[in-house]
């Protein structure tokens, strides 16, 4: 089986040598460096590449080769941890998700909107970890220590089981028009968050957290666009997620 350090070798003799199959594949990345310039700027860079390699893969090599300024968020390249969001022709997408076999011969890549860009493809990620902290992201439940686990059936967890999936990513929520124009607005993730705890069984939080997104910053500032399941990378039904949290405000009577 070939290790981590085989893979590594293979694909910079690939790069280096042009292997066969590998591909041209131009990146125009939007620039930004506060210590160059208030403005942001264009790059191209071209490389060579194999139509499978991730678009992560690809931008480590402009770092490694062409231009080690290049700044950008990433680190487990798998979809998992949820730093590498960017949108990537138009469309928030995880970096280390897209093959450059769905994006050649050309690649726009521009940071996410609706967050202040810090550096390159780095984005503040202050303000949206603030909203996902609003909603109380934990397991609240004062009726005292169980003696064994708390029991739950599979048709109770299955309740929420699609939004148990979140990585915190961002690409719902700084792919919704409501967001761009009000810093207010909690947000989608936020939202899909909170749903994970009002939905279950052994939470005991749900009515304070639906009073926080009843507020005019909450749920209610959703227009149903439905951007932000299109950008979930984890295929969570976001919309339906903010539409049953909505439901349960006007008609659970927390
Ligand atoms: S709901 Fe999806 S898009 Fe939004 S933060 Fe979670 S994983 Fe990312
Ligand atoms: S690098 Fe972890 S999700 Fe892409």
């Amino acid at each position: 089986m070939a290790t981590p350090a085989d893979v590594l070798q293979d694909s910079d003799a690939r790069r280096a040598g042009g292997a066969a199959g590998a591909v041209t594949l131009t990146l125009r990345i939007r620039r930004f460096n506060p210590e160059i310039s208030q403005d942001s700027w264009w790059d191209e860079f071209t490389v060579e590449a194999d139509p499978l390699d991730r678009l992560v893969e690809v931008l480590h090599q402009v770092k490694w080769y062409h231009d080690g300024t290049l700044s950008f968020r990433r680190s487990c390249a798998h979809g998992i941890c949820g730093s590498d969001a960017m949108l990537i022709n138009g469309r928030n997408a995880l970096a280390c998700k897209v093959l450059v076999d769905d994006v050649g011969p050309r690649v726009t890549i521009e940071p996410i909107r609706g967050l202040a860009v810090l550096k390159d493809l780095i984005v503040d990620m202050d303000p949206f970890l603030e909203g996902y902290r609003t909603v109380l992201p934990f397991l609240i439940n004062d009726s005292g220590e169980p003696d064994k686990e708390r029991l739950q059936s599979a048709e109770e967890r299955a309740r929420f089981d699609d939004t148990t999936k979140c990585i915190l990513c961002a690409a719902c929520t700084t792919s919704c028009p409501i967001f761009w124009g009000d810093e207010g607005y909690i947000g989608p993730a936020a939202i899909v968050n909170a749903h994970r705890f009002i939905f279950d069984s052994r939470d005991e939080g749900s009515r304070e957290r639906l009073k926080i997104l009843s507020e005019k910053t909450g749920v209610f500032r959703c227009r149903t666009t439905f951007n932000c399941t299109d950008a979930c990378p984890r295929g969570i039904q976001v919309t339906k997620a903010i539409q049953e949290v909505k439901r349960s405000i006007l008609f659970d009577r927390f």
